[in-house]
């Protein structure tokens, strides 16, 4: 049986989980494929580095260059994470036409299209299935299963930690700092978690998956992105109330004109963003709950699709990883690229529509002095706005100086909406910061 060889940068955590998956899998894996998969060399960090699986000694070195310069090696396995000597490795393998199977998001975000010319000019193909939603195999399927469809939405729960954060106030109405804390002690937030709860990771995801759907590498600077840290437990009650849960929410999907309503075209503008977002409770994506991820995906031909799984850690990571290897040995096995390419920019011109250039509903929760003429007030100004609102709640029994006043809005731009919220923020009855999320219907 033909043989392909492997070379892995990255012996931690993930590195050991994708070598045990093989040692586990690799016999069916040569069965499925046709061809024996066998690892020549292993980078790591240090030899007793702690990872929760063995690997041989014999198989590891502590200069990555061993990898990346062994002839042998027709696959590598870059498990760094970052964008700085990640890029270095990765380049280089690609300048010598190995096929390179990352995991590294941050790294694609920021240098996509460069990574993907060096593939193309030494005709070596990149495979990233696990930088995005770690086990879930969404980018082959946008790549693949999908290639008849163009894509009216993706709705992607893409951040395992906000989502755990996000559901644990939910169901057990706890705050969003004591949750944080406790998410850190299990392991699933980092210190400092900025990167999670900010909204970051998921902008790199859901920026990748935007790209591949609809042709054109999307520069991540351009994503509107909002963390979780303003959703407290009164914005997921009064939200139940309304019959919606809160989730961040990756959203692609083409912006009002060409391509949006389903006409065949390929879409001028595309909304990309992360923002928390309430959907309706009887969704299916409001039921994905704890760590898990989620992408609803929308085809124009296939109509609604939903894929589930874990987004994270070491073995859900390893076989999204080991698929790419896959991938890469039958290309190698085919003596050359035999599906489509991991990221074809077929879009001749596409842009990343600004915020402002959206319509949403909203949510906005403000605290009010309890007076005659406040709710007047505010209403003048949406109205002023031409923004409409659909309901409003005011809860009895509440003490103090200020009270919750909670108002759900008709679709409007979000120029008109920031602009109608500064006005009101300004009114000498609002006490503290308005707060706004969007609302998806999600149909
Ligand atoms: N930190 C990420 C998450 C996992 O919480 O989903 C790695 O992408």
């Amino acid at each position: 049986m033909q043989q392909v060889n492997l070379g892995m940068i990255g012996g931690g955590t993930v590195g050991s989980g994708v070598f045990h998956a093989w040692q586990q899998n690799g016999d069916l894996m040569a069965a499925r494929l046709g061809v024996q998969l066998a690892f020549r060399k292993i980078a790591v960090k240090a030899f007793d580095e702690p990872r929760p699986y063995p690997i041989p000694r014999h198989l590891m070195t502590t200069a990555w260059q061993e990898v990346v310069n062994d002839p042998q090696i027709q696959v590598l396995i870059e498990l760094v994470g970052g964008t700085g000597i990640a890029k270095t490795m990765v380049l280089a393998a690609l300048a010598q036409g190995k096929t390179v199977v990352t995991a590294n998001k941050a790294l694609l975000s920021a240098h996509g299209p460069e990574l993907f010319a060096a593939a193309a000019k030494s005709g070596a193909n990149l495979y990233y299935e696990a930088s995005v939603c770690g086990g879930i195999p969404i980018i082959k399927a946008l790549r693949e299963g999908f290639v008849a469809n163009r894509f009216a939405a993706i709705y992607g729960i893409v951040n395992g930690t906000c989502n755990y954060i996000l559901t644990r106030m939910k169901l057990e109405g706890a705050d969003f700092a004591d949750v944080l804390t406790d998410a850190q002690k299990l392991g699933y937030a980092e210190t400092p978690p900025d990167l999670d709860i900010d909204g970051h990771d998921a902008q790199h995801k859901i920026g990748i998956l935007a790209s591949l759907a609809h042709g054109f590498w999307v520069d991540h600077h351009k994503i509107h992105t909002e963390g979780i840290r303003d959703v407290s437990k009164i914005d997921m009650l009064f939200a139940q109330q309304l019959g919606y849960t809160i989730k961040l929410l990756g959203i692609v999907k083409p912006a009002e004109g060409r391509g949006a309503q389903g006409d065949g075209k390929l879409p001028a503008g595309v909304q990309v963003s992360v923002y928390p977002t309430l959907i309706p409770n009887a969704h299916v994506l409001a039921s994905v709950n704890g760590v898990f991820n989620a992408c609803f995906v929308r085809g124009d031909v296939v109509g609604d699709t939903l894929f589930y799984g874990r987004g994270a850690g070491k073995d859900a990571t390893a076989s999204a990883v080991l698929s790419d290897v896959a991938d890469a040995a039958l290309d190698l096995k085919g003596g050359g690229k035999v599906r489509v390419a991991p990221f074809v920019a077929h879009a001749r011109s596409g842009r990343v529509v600004s915020l402002d250039e959206i319509t949403s509903r909203y949510y906005v929760r403000l605290s009010v002095v309890d007076r005659p003429g406040v709710l007047a007030k505010i209403s003048a100004i949406f109205a002023a706005a031409k923004i409409g609102i659909s309901s409003v709640i005011q809860p009895e029994g509440h003490q103090g100086e200020s009270v919750p006043l909670i108002l759900m809005l008709h679709a409007a731009p979000n120029a008109a909406m920031r602009k109608a919220l500064a006005r009101i923020a300004k009114l000498p009855v609002i006490k503290g910061r308005p707060i706004m999320f969007r609302v998806e219907n999600l149909d």
